[in-house]
């Protein structure tokens, strides 16, 4: 019997990414040693970067996890609705968001323009906002430039003696930590420093600084503060890829991919695969039809390469990936439809990992795990076997 069951029913499904809750766990756990001291916030963003966000966040702060991280207003108050009363920041709004629901919800939030300050002061009714207030040390994405850093800060000063907003943290991003060697590292450690030090000139204590993502709290402790923000690491996946491998961080991936086959069939020598039959069987060869497609969010960058794991054997995918199927060449093996067939995992099994899939779609990890669709059932394990 396949392990590829449907939830509460001996039926089979067409494919699943297990989530092991106890690597996230450990994965937490591992981060929470390595921050040494710092306060950790758990990045739950993009449903968990696929993995689910709910589910992730409870396990995280199982693990104790101090806060969640999200990127979106949504993500921050379905994490309060689903009962969440810890301490959550979320840093990416627009203009007239219903900000008033996230300082009502007593969600921490992000600021890096003076009239990002006036709409959060707009938004207070009976709590006020809880601000953090971003510099853009280098990276030219969110937040003020150090020129527009005092002006930030006389913005949130004002309100912060209207009793409108309390200015609970400074924080930052980095560009290059999955390269700790970079010199820029350097260059927005020191400019994160300064707005610091430029901040406490008017007066500001805040209790939160922050600029650590994954790289950082594992490769770069002078960044640490008192706040890290790792994402991928919880997942289990390296920020440095295959250059520093998750087993040798000590952590454990927490997703795999599976799937049955809909179809296996013998092809002869000459035969084409998939649209514009962009790679032909050279010999007599067993084909396998994978039910998963860029539709749910496999890369078609990975076309007429990707490896897959199928009876014990690395085989890999031929012809292009299309949007609901793509097609796995077997050789000569045996196999059926139905046949469970592994994607990615964490590697422990002589399976492919997400790295393998990021390396044949030329991309990251990150995104092979967070590109995963709904039409993907998240089915969740606890210690057991995938
Ligand atoms: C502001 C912010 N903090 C933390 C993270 C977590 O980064 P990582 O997944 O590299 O640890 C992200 C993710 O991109 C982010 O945008």
């Amino acid at each position: 019997m396949s392990t590829l069951q449907s939830p509460g029913s001996d039926r089979p499904v067409r494919a699943e990414a297990v989530v092991d809750l106890a690597a996230i766990r450990h994965n937490v756990t591992t981060l929470r040693a390595r921050a040494q001291g710092a306060q950790l916030m758990t990045v739950v963003k993009a449903d968990g970067y696929g993995h689910g966000m709910i589910p992730v966040a409870r396990a995280a702060r199982e693990a104790g996890a101090d806060w969640i991280g999200a990127a979106v207003l949504e993500e921050a108050l379905a994490l309060r609705e689903a009962g969440d009363t810890g301490p959550i920041f979320c840093w990416l709004t627009t203009p007239g968001e219903p900000l008033e629901d996230a300082i009502a919800a007593g969600i921490d939030l992000s600021a890096g323009a003076p009239w990002e300050i006036d709409e959060l002061a707009a938004g207070v009714t009976d709590r006020p906002a809880r601000v953090h207030l971003k510099i853009d040390t280098g990276m030219s994405r969110g937040g003020a430039v150090p020129e527009e850093w005092p002006g930030l800060i006389r913005a949130a000063l004002r309100e912060q003696q209207t009793g409108r907003i309390e200015i609970k943290g400074l924080w930052s991003h980095l560009s290059s930590s999955d390269e700790p060697k970079s010199v820029a590292n350097e260059a927005q450690l020191a400019t994160f420093t300064e707005a610091i030090e430029v901040a406490e000139s008017f007066g500001i204590d805040a209790e939160f600084k922050h600029l650590a993502n994954s790289g950082a709290t594992l490769a770069l402790p002078e960044t640490h503060f008192n706040l890290v923000r790792p994402g991928v690491a919880t997942y289990g996946l390296s920020p440095f890829g295959h250059t520093l491998p998750s087993a040798e961080l000590g952590l454990v991936p927490a997703m795999t991919l599976k799937a049955r086959f809909a179809m296996v069939k013998r092809v002869p020598a000459g035969a084409g695969v998939s649209y514009g039959l962009t790679w032909t069987a050279s010999r007599p060869s067993t084909l396998g039809l994978i039910p998963l497609g860029y539709g749910d969010g496999l890369p078609r960058h990975a076309s007429n390469g990707a490896p897959v794991q199928a009876g014990g054997e690395r085989r890999t995918i031929v012809g292009r990936i299309c949007m609901d199927q793509c097609v796995v060449n077997l050789q000569d093996d045996q196999a059926a439809a139905g046949d469970e067939v592994v994607l990615f995992g964490p590697g422990t099994a002589g399976e492919p990992t997400a790295d393998d899939w990021a390396d044949a779609a030329g991309t990251i990890n990150y995104e092979i795990v967070t590109r995963l669709g709904a039409r993907i059932p998240r089915r969740y394990v606890d210690g057991g076997p995938a």
